[in-house]
C-alpha cells in the first residue's frame, strides 16, 4: 500500500480543543495560541465558533478572537457555523472559511444543535449558498462516524448518506468524525470504505477524538486508504461538550510525529509545536496528552540535568 506524499493538519485545538476546557482562557491567549500555531508552521487553523454562547459558552468571544488574530497569507482560518446566525456573525468578522457540522446519529443531532439530520442539512443549505455568493469556503463535519454517545452503533452507509449530502450541497471537504473516540482501524476502514463509494477519497479528512487511545492507529488506516488531512489539537486539548466523557482530539504533536516518522511532509516544525502545547497546558492548568511531547520533554530534561 502506497501512502500518500503529503499530508495536510488542520488544528482544531483553539475551537474543538477549548470549546470543552473548563478553563476559560480569555480571547488573547487564545489569540496567542493561534499566532504561535501559525509561527509552528500550521497552514489551517480552525479558530473559534460562531455558535450559541448559551450552548458553548467557551466560544462567546468569537468576534473578538477573529479581530485580534493577525490573519497571514497562506493560513487558512476557518470557523464552526450551525446556521445563517452563526454564518451572519462570521462573515461580519471577516471568516473565508466556514465549517458546517451534522451528525450521522439523529440523538446526537437534536443534543448537540437541537434538530434532526434532515432540518441540519436544512439549516445549511442557505449557509452554503450565502458563502458561495460572498466567495467564503465551506467545510463539512460528519459527526459519529465510528459511534455515538447516545445511540450506541452507527452504521457505515449512514455516514456515507450524510457525507453526500454535505458534498452534493457544495462542501469542498468532508471531515468524518470519530466523535468519542470509540473506532478501531477495521471500523475506521469499514467507514471509509462505505464514504470513499460517494464521495472522492481526495475529498475526505480523519477527525479522530483520542478516548480509547485508538487515534493514530485509526489514522495510520486512513492513511492506508488514501486519506491526507487530518484533524488534530494541540497537546490533546478539548472534547466535545454534548459527548460526555470523550477525550480530545488526537495531539497534534503526535500525528506530526507519526507523519514525520513515514516521511510524510507537512511543513510543521515539531519543536514549536511542543513548545505551543506546553505553554497553552500551562495556562489551562492541564496535563498534556500528547505521549510525543511528555516523551520529548522528559527526554530533554533528562540530558540538560545529565549535563
Ligand atoms: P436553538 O436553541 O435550537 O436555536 O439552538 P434557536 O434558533 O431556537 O435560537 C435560540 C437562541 O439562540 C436565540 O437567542 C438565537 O438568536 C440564538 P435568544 O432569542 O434566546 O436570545 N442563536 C444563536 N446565537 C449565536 N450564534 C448562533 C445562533 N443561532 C441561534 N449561531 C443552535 C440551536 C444550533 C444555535 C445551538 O444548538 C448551538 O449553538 N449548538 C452548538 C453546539 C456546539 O457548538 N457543539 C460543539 C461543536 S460540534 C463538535 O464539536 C463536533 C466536531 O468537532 C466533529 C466531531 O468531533 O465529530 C465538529
Ligand atoms: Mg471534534
Amino acid at each position: 500500500m502506497t501512502l500518500p506524499s503529503k499530508a495536510k493538519i488542520v488544528e482544531v485545538g483553539p475551537r474543538d480543543g477549548l470549546q470543552n476546557e473548563t478553563t476559560d482562557v480569555g480571547t488573547a491567549i487564545k489569540v496567542e495560541l493561534i499566532d504561535r500555531l501559525v509561527r509552528a508552521g500550521v497552514k489551517c487553523i480552525e479558530a473559534t465558533a460562531f455558535v450559541s454562547a448559551k450552548w458553548v459558552p467557551q466560544m462567546a468571544d468569537n468576534a473578538q478572537v477573529m479581530a485580534a488574530v493577525q490573519r497571514l497569507p497562506g493560513v487558512a482560518y476557518p470557523v464552526l457555523v450551525p446556521n445563517m446566525k452563526g454564518f451572519e456573525a462570521a462573515l461580519d468578522a471577516g471568516a473565508k472559511e466556514v465549517a458546517v457540522f451534522a451528525a450521522a446519529s439523529e440523538a446526537f443531532s437534536q443534543r448537540n444543535i437541537n434538530c434532526s439530520v434532515a432540518e441540519s442539512l436544512e439549516r445549511f443549505r442557505p449557509v452554503v449558498a450565502a458563502a458561495r455568493r460572498n466567495r467564503v469556503k465551506v467545510r463539512g463535519y460528519v459527526s459519529c462516524a465510528l459511534g455515538c454517545p447516545y445511540q450506541g452503533e452507527v452504521v457505515p452507509g449512514a455516514v456515507a448518506e450524510l457525507a453526500h449530502a454535505l458534498f452534493e450541497m457544495g462542501c469542498y471537504e468532508i471531515s468524518l468524525g470519530d466523535t468519542i473516540g470509540v473506532g478501531t482501524p477495521g471500523k475506521t476502514r469499514d467507514m471509509i470504505e462505505a464514504v470513499a463509494r460517494r464521495v472522492p477519497l481526495k475529498k475526505l479528512a480523519g477527525h479522530f477524538h483520542d478516548t480509547y487511545g485508538m487515534a493514530i492507529a485509526n489514522i495510520y488506516a486512513s492513511l492506508e486508504m488514501g486519506i491526507a488531512v487530518f484533524d488534530a489539537s494541540v497537546a490533546g486539548l478539548g472534547g466535545c461538550p454534548y459527548a460526555a466523557g470523550a477525550s480530545g482530539n488526537v495531539a497534534t504533536e503526535d500525528v506530526v510525529y507519526l507523519l514525520q516518522g513515514l516521511g510524510i511532509d507537512i511543513g510543521i516544525d515539531l519543536a514549536m509545536l511542543i513548545e505551543t502545547g506546553a505553554w497553552i497546558t500551562e495556562k489551562l492548568g492541564r496535563q498534556n496528552a500528547s505521549k510525543v511531547a511528555r516523551a520529548l520533554s522528559a527526554k530533554a530534561a533528562a540530558q540538560s540535568a545529565g549535563s
